[in-house]
C-alpha cells in the first residue's frame, strides 16, 4: 500500500488510529471513517432515546421464532425498543433495507455460529421484509441450514448453525470436540458474505455441554482451560481463513462477542435478580464490568491474521443493553431466565445497522 495515493487527511486518519488499535484494523475502521468523512469510530457511542425505533413491528414478521419476541411473551415494558445507537462523532447510516437488496442481488450472505447468529439472522430478516412486505419470500431448514430467500432479488441469507466453528465428531469413546478440525467450512466456502461468532457455548459445562472430550495437537483431554480451547479454536479458524478466503469473493466478518446479563454486579447492581425488571440501557459510554475477557482473545487471534476480517465490535454497545433480553419472556413463557439472548426488535436490528454501514462502504 503507497501512502502517497491517500489524501493528506486520511493518512492522518490512518496514523492516528494506527496509534489506537492495530495496523490491519485501523485499516477496516478507516475505510469506514473514510465514507462518514469525520474519523468516526462508529463503536463509540452512546444509546439516544427514540420514538423513531423500533425499525420494524415484530408482529408483522410472520416467521419470528416465539423465543425473541418478547412482547408476545408478555413483557410489559416496551421503552426498550426505542433506543437508537449514536456514535460519539457521525450519525449511523440509516437502514435502508431496498438499497441492501439491490446490493446483495445475486449474492449469498451467510450467518455462521450459534443463537446469537440465530438472533442477528432473524433479525435482518425481518428488517428486510419489513422493507420490501409486497416481495414473496421462502424459507427452508435443512438440517443445521435455514435459507431465507428472496427470489425478486436472487438473494439468500443463510444461517448456518455451528456452535464452536470447529468440529464436534463423535467417536466410540464420547464426543470429541477437535479443536483442529474445521469441517464444517465446506458449508461456507462459497458465499459472498460470512459473519462468523463463536462463544457462548465454550463456557457449557455439565448436561449443557455437547462433548466428552478435547482435542489438539493428536492429544486428548478431559476438559482445558475454556479461554485457552476458545483461543485455539480461532487459531484454526483464521488459519483456514487464511489458506482459503479470496477476498475479492468472499467479505468475512465476525459479529464480536454478544454478552450477557447474568450478574447485575458487573453494572453496579450486586443485588438485582439477574437481567430480569431492566427496562433501561446504561447511558454512558462505558461499561462499568470493563471488556470482555473473549472479545480481547478474539482481537489478539484477528491481529495475527493476513486476510481482512471486518470486526462488527458490537461487544461494548451490546453491554450497556441490560434492559435487551428476554428474561422471563422468551423461550417458553415463564419456564427460565434469558439473559444472553436478545428481544426482536432489539440490539440485534443495530448490530445489523452496523452490517449495513459496513457494507455499504466496502461495496
Ligand atoms: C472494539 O471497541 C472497543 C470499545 O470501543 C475498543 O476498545 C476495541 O479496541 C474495539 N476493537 C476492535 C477490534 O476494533
Ligand atoms: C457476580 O460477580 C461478582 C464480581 O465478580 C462475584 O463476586 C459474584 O460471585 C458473582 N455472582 C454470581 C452469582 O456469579
Amino acid at each position: 500500500m503507497v501512502m502517497g495515493a491517500f489524501s493528506i487527511s486520511v493518512a492522518l486518519l490512518l496514523l492516528s488510529l494506527f496509534h489506537q488499535v492495530h495496523c490491519e484494523h485501523s485499516y477496516k475502521v478507516g475505510r469506514v471513517a473514510e465514507s462518514t468523512g469525520s474519523g468516526c469510530d462508529l463503536y463509540q457511542g452512546n444509546w439516544i432515546f427514540d420514538t423513531s425505533y423500533p425499525l420494524y413491528d415484530v408482529s408483522s414478521c410472520p416467521f419470528i421464532e416465539k423465543e425473541f419476541d418478547c412482547q408476545k411473551n408478555g413483557r410489559p415494558d416496551k421503552d426498550y425498543l426505542r433506543y437508537r445507537w449514536h456514535p460519539t462523532g457521525c450519525n449511523l447510516p440509516r437502514f435502508n433495507g431496498g438499497d441492501l437488496l439491490s446490493r446483495l442481488r445475486g449474492k449469498r450472505l451467510m450467518f455462521v455460529g450459534d443463537s446469537l447468529s440465530l438472533n442477528q439472522w432473524q433479525s435482518l430478516t425481518c428488517m428486510l421484509h419489513r422493507a420490501v412486505p409486497a416481495a414473496k419470500y421462502s424459507l427452508t431448514r435443512t438440517g443445521d441450514i435455514s435459507t431465507f430467500t428472496f427470489p425478486a432479488y436472487n438473494v439468500k441469507l443463510l444461517f448456518y448453525r455451528n456452535a464452536f466453528l470447529v468440529d464436534v465428531i463423535s467417536t466410540s469413546e464420547g464426543a470429541v470436540l477437535n479443536l483442529d478440525s474445521i469441517e464444517g467450512a465446506k458449508v461456507w466456502k462459497r458465499m459472498d458474505v460470512v459473519i462468523f461468532n463463536t462463544w457462548h457455548w465454550w463456557t457449557h459445562t455439565g448436561r449443557k455441554q455437547p462433548w466428552d472430550f478435547i482435542q489438539v495437537g493428536g492429544k486428548i483431554y478431559k476438559d482445558l482451560n475454556r479461554l485457552v480451547a476458545f483461543k485455539l479454536a480461532l487459531n484454526t479458524w483464521a488459519k483456514w481463513i487464511d489458506s482459503n478466503v479470496d477476498p475479492t469473493i468472499t467479505k468475512v466478518f465476525f459479529q464480536g462477542v454478544s454478552p450477557d446479563h447474568s450478574n447485575a454486579s458487573f453494572w453496579g447492581e450486586p443485588n438485582a435478580n439477574q437481567c430480569a425488571g431492566q427496562t433501561k440501557p446504561l447511558l454512558g459510554n462505558n461499561y462499568p464490568g470493563g471488556p470482555h475477557p473473549a472479545e480481547l482473545l478474539l482481537e489478539k487471534v484477528l491481529t495475527t491474521m493476513l486476510k481482512p476480517v471486518y470486526v462488527l465490535n458490537v461487544t461494548t454497545l451490546s453491554q450497556l443493553r441490560k434492559d435487551g433480553h428476554p428474561s422471563v419472556y422468551g423461550h417458553g413463557g415463564h419456564r427460565d431466565m434469558d439473559c444472553s439472548h436478545w428481544c426482536l426488535a432489539g440490539v440485534p436490528d443495530t448490530w445489523n445497522e452496523l452490517l449495513y454501514a459496513a457494507l455499504i462502504v466496502k461495496n
